[in-house]
């Protein structure tokens, strides 16, 4: 009996130190995942742990743009048919996606631009709402533009983009391609009101930020966000056959050039926002303002060709507040025309007004 009662007594005594040794190491394990957790323990850096800061977490700003309510829409395209000039707008689309097979340095029509096509920038044929579409142009051209201090008409606000966005050489006036890309541009404004701006035309209007765009932020939102496709070094990926691009290039001798749209931080941070990376929409953007226009200050501050813009903005005061070469009728520097801060910009250009 007692014999017996002595070792139940050992073993209810050695069951109790296993079950303390159990929760004193669980205890311990847990503890150290816990701190863990922390970069603490494990970390190789001690300098680092607690304080180390993590990457940016891209949080989606994925709030839509604009109400879809009213946004312009393309006429139905099977509708050409029954257009007298359809074979010219079927030439046109056909030329704005698909540019470089034409007009491209292997253009089978002309050698005489970048290899990039107008589609790149002006989505799906020019048709993507808030994705640099064409609904206004038929309705706005012709019209007096600052930056030429003319009169513009459409085959001449074609070829700025020749020749800035795609640094080339203007198209002939008259010649076929030219009255095919007038044809398809003006079929698709056909029903905007003469005057008007449909809803979603052009480019979003990113809201201004109190600090001036910073090229060191936007080159980590580039490596996170852009590289993938447009490559490290921005030269994007060439379709095999060398007509146009599966991913075009953002700077470098094959982009567009200093005098193009996409040079001014707005106009670029408004594309992008509304469009990239390819998915985002203006439904489901992706990129947070900040990142929309930190990006296009690292995009833009890289090599890309220059433009003799010496004839541009005869009258210095109508510059935009992004174009980012002086001389100008305010105080404020070329730097900070071109990254910002552009509210008090805008402020003192209201003020003159
Ligand atoms: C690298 C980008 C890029 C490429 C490529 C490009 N464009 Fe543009 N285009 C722009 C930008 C930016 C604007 C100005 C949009 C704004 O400020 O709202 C513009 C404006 C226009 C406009 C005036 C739109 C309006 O509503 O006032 C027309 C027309 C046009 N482009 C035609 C073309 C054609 C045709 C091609 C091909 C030959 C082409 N673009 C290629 C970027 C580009
Ligand atoms: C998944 C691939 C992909 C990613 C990621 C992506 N892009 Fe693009 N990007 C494209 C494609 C494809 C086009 C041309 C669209 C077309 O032709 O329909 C384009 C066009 C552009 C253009 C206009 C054409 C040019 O080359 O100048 C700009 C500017 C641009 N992207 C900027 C960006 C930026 C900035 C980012 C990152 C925030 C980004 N893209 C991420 C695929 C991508």
């Amino acid at each position: 009996m007692d014999s017996m009662n002595s070792s139940f007594v050992k073993l209810i005594g050695l069951l109790t130190g296993l079950l303390a040794l159990t929760v004193v190491l669980t205890a311990v394990v847990g503890g150290l995942v816990y701190l863990g957790s922390f970069g603490w323990v494990f970390s190789d850096r001690p300098d680092l742990a607690l304080t180390e800061e993590k990457p940016p977490v891209n949080i989606p700003a994925n709030l839509s743009l604009a109400d879809p309510a009213g946004m312009w829409l393309a006429p139905d395209w099977t509708s050409v048919e029954a257009e007298a000039n359809a074979d010219d707008i079927r030439y046109g689309r056909e030329l704005v996606a698909n540019t470089a097979a034409f007009l491209g340095p292997a253009g089978k029509v002309k050698a005489m631009s970048n290899g990039m096509n107008c589609q790149n920038c002006h989505l799906n044929a020019g048709t993507a709402p808030l994705g640099n579409n064409y609904g206004s142009v038929l309705a706005n051209y012709p019209k007096l533009r600052a930056r030429s201090g003319t009169e513009e008409d459409i085959p001449k606000r074609i070829n700025d983009c020749f020749e800035r966005s795609l640094n080339g050489q203007p198209l002939e006036r008259d010649s076929r391609e030219m009255k095919a890309m007038v044809a398809y541009i003006s079929w698709l404004g056909k029903d905007v009101p003469k005057g008007q701006m449909a809803k979603g035309s052009g480019i979003y209007e990113v809201p201004l930020l109190d600090r001036a765009a910073d090229p060191a932020k936007g080159k980590l939102v580039y490596e996170r966000q852009c590289a993938s496709c447009h490559q490290p070094d921005g030269q994007g990926v060439g379709k095999p056959d060398g007509t146009g691009y599966l991913y075009p290039p953002l700077w470098g001798a094959h982009s567009y050039n200093s005098g193009a749209g996409l040079f001014r931080l707005s106009r670029f941070a408004g594309y992008v926002k509304a469009n990239m990376p390819l998915g985002a929409s203006y439904e489901s953007p992706i990129l947070s303002d900040e990142e929309a226009w930190d990006v296009a200050a690292y995009v833009n501050s890289l090599e890309r060709p220059q433009k003799d813009l010496s004839k541009d903005w005869p009258d210095i005061s109508k510059k935009p507040m992004d174009h980012p070469f002086g001389p100008y009728s305010d105080g404020f520097s070329e730097e900070q025309h071109k990254f910002g801060p552009f509210g008090p910009i805008q402020d003192a250009k209201s003020k003159s007004k």
